[in-house]
C-alpha cells in the first residue's frame, strides 16, 4: 500500500481572518497560519468590509509563507489548493480567491472551492476523530447562524438560518448597548459570571413550532429597551422594578451586578433558543452526531446548555477547539480534501459568491 500522503493548501479570507494552512489526508494539520484583524476593526465596533479587503492583500503573502514554512513541506508536494468562495464580504474573498488561483496555476494543480459554513460543521474532525455520521450541524458566529444536515464531509444540506442577525452579532451589539467593548462574546462571557439569568426576563423568539430558522433581533432590541427605557413608556416605579435589574439606567449608570444579570440574562436566552432548535432538527435528521463550529461555540453557557441537551437526547455532542471554532484555513483544506477525492474541483473562472446558499 502507498503510504504518500495527499496533502492540501487552505486559504480563507471570507470576512476579518486572513488563514492559510496545510493538512495532509484531510485531518492532520501541518499548519496553520491566522491573522486576525479584530484589532483593526475595533474602533468601529464591527467589521468594515473596505478595510477587511485591504489587510487581507496585505497579510495574505506573509500568511501562505508563514504556513508553508511552518509545514516543513516542498510547493510541489501540494497536491491541491482549496479556498473559501462562499460565503462572506465579497471584496474579502476575492483576495483569498486570487491567490488560491495564481498558485493552481503557477503550481498546476487542481483548485477547489470551498463553502466557509459547510467547513465550520466539519471543523470538529480537524486533528481529531472522523464524525459519525448523519449529523446535525450548527453553526454560530459572528456572520452565520445555521443548521444543517450532514451525510458526509462535502454532503450537507441547509435546515434553517437566521432571518435577521447572527447570532454572534447579537452577542456584539449587546456587548455594544452595555458598553462592554468589541468583539462582544468573549466580554459578554466573562460579565456574565456570576450573573443571575433569570433576574431579566427576556424574550425567547423561536418562530413557528416546527421552524428551524433563527431570530435574534427582538431579543437584542429588548435588551436595547431595558438599558434604556421603553421610550415614551411612562411606567410606575412598580412596573419598572418588576422588569428587572438595571431597567432604564442606561449603560453609564448600571452597577457591576446589573451588567452581569443583564449579560447573563442574554446569554442564557440564546443558549437556550439554539437547544430547542438543535432539538428540533434532530428529531428530524435522527443524526448519531450533533456538530458544532463558529466563534460563538466559545462561550460557556452555550457549550454547556448544548452538553446537557446531547446527553438528554442521547446524541454525542462534537464541540471543536477553540482554534477551529473561529475562522481557520485547516477546516478549508480539510474539506478541500473530501471535495479533491470525490472529484469535486473547481476552474480557474470560480467566483467569489457572497451569499448563502442551501
Ligand atoms: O467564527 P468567527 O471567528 O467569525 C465569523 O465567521 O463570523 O466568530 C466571531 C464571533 C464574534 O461575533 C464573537 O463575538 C463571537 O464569535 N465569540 C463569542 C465568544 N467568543 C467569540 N460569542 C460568545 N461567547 C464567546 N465566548
Ligand atoms: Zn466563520
Amino acid at each position: 500500500m502507498s503510504s504518500r500522503r495527499t496533502i492540501i493548501l487552505g486559504v480563507e479570507s471570507s470576512c476579518d481572518e486572513t488563514a492559510c494552512a496545510v493538512v495532509a489526508d484531510g485531518r492532520e494539520v501541518l499548519s496553520n497560519a491566522v491573522a486576525t484583524q479584530i484589532d483593526l476593526h475595533r474602533r468601529f465596533g464591527g467589521v468594515v468590509p473596505e478595510v477587511a479587503s485591504r489587510a487581507h492583500i496585505e497579510a495574505i503573502g506573509p500568511v501562505l509563507d508563514e504556513a508553508l514554512a511552518a509545514a516543513g513541506v516542498a510547493a510541489d508536494r501540494i497536491d491541491a489548493v482549496a479556498v473559501t468562495s462562499e460565503p462572506g464580504l465579497v471584496g474579502s474573498l476575492l483576495v483569498g480567491l486570487m491567490a488560491a488561483k495564481t498558485l493552481a496555476w503557477v503550481w498546476g494543480k487542481p483548485l477547489i472551492a470551498v463553502n466557509h459554513v459547510h467547513a465550520h460543521v466539519y471543523s470538529p474532525a480537524v486533528d481529531g476523530e472522523p464524525i459519525a455520521y448523519p449529523a446535525v450541524g450548527l453553526v454560530i458566529s459572528g456572520g452565520h447562524t445555521a443548521l444543517y444536515a450532514a451525510r458526509s464531509p462535502v454532503d450537507v444540506a441547509l435546515l434553517g438560518q437566521t432571518i435577521d442577525d447572527a447570532a454572534g452579532e447579537a452577542f456584539d451589539k449587546v456587548a455594544a448597548i452595555l458598553q462592554l467593548g468589541y468583539p462582544g462574546g468573549p466580554v459578554i462571557d466573562r460579565a456574565a459570571r456570576g450573573g443571575d439569568p433569570k433576574a431579566v426576563r427576556l424574550p425567547r423568539t423561536l418562530l413557528a413550532a416546527d421552524s428551524l430558522d433563527f431570530s435574534f433581533s427582538g431579543l437584542k432590541t429588548a435588551v436595547l429597551y431595558h438599558v434604556n427605557g421603553v421610550p415614551n413608556a411612562n411606567l410606575s416605579p412598580e412596573a419598572i422594578a418588576a422588569k428587572g435589574p438595571g431597567y432604564g439606567k442606561g449603560a453609564e449608570a448600571l452597577s457591576e451586578q446589573e451588567v452581569a444579570d443583564i449579560a447573563a440574562g442574554f446569554q442564557s436566552v440564546v443558549a437556550d433558543v439554539l437547544a430547542v432548535k438543535v432539538r428540533r432538527a434532530v428529531k428530524r435528521v435522527r443524526p448519531r452526531s450533533i456538530v458544532v463550529g463558529g466563534g460563538v461555540a466559545a462561550n460557556s453557557a452555550i457549550r454547556a446548555r448544548l452538553t446537557a441537551e446531547a446527553a438528554r437526547l442521547g446524541v454525542a455532542l462534537r464541540l471543536p477547539p477553540m482554534k477551529y471554532c473561529t475562522d481557520n484555513a485547516a477546516m478549508i483544506a480539510a474539506v478541500g480534501y473530501h471535495l479533491l477525492r470525490a472529484g469535486r474541483t473547481a476552474g480557474l473562472d470560480l467566483e467569489a459568491t457572497p451569499t448563502m446558499r442551501p
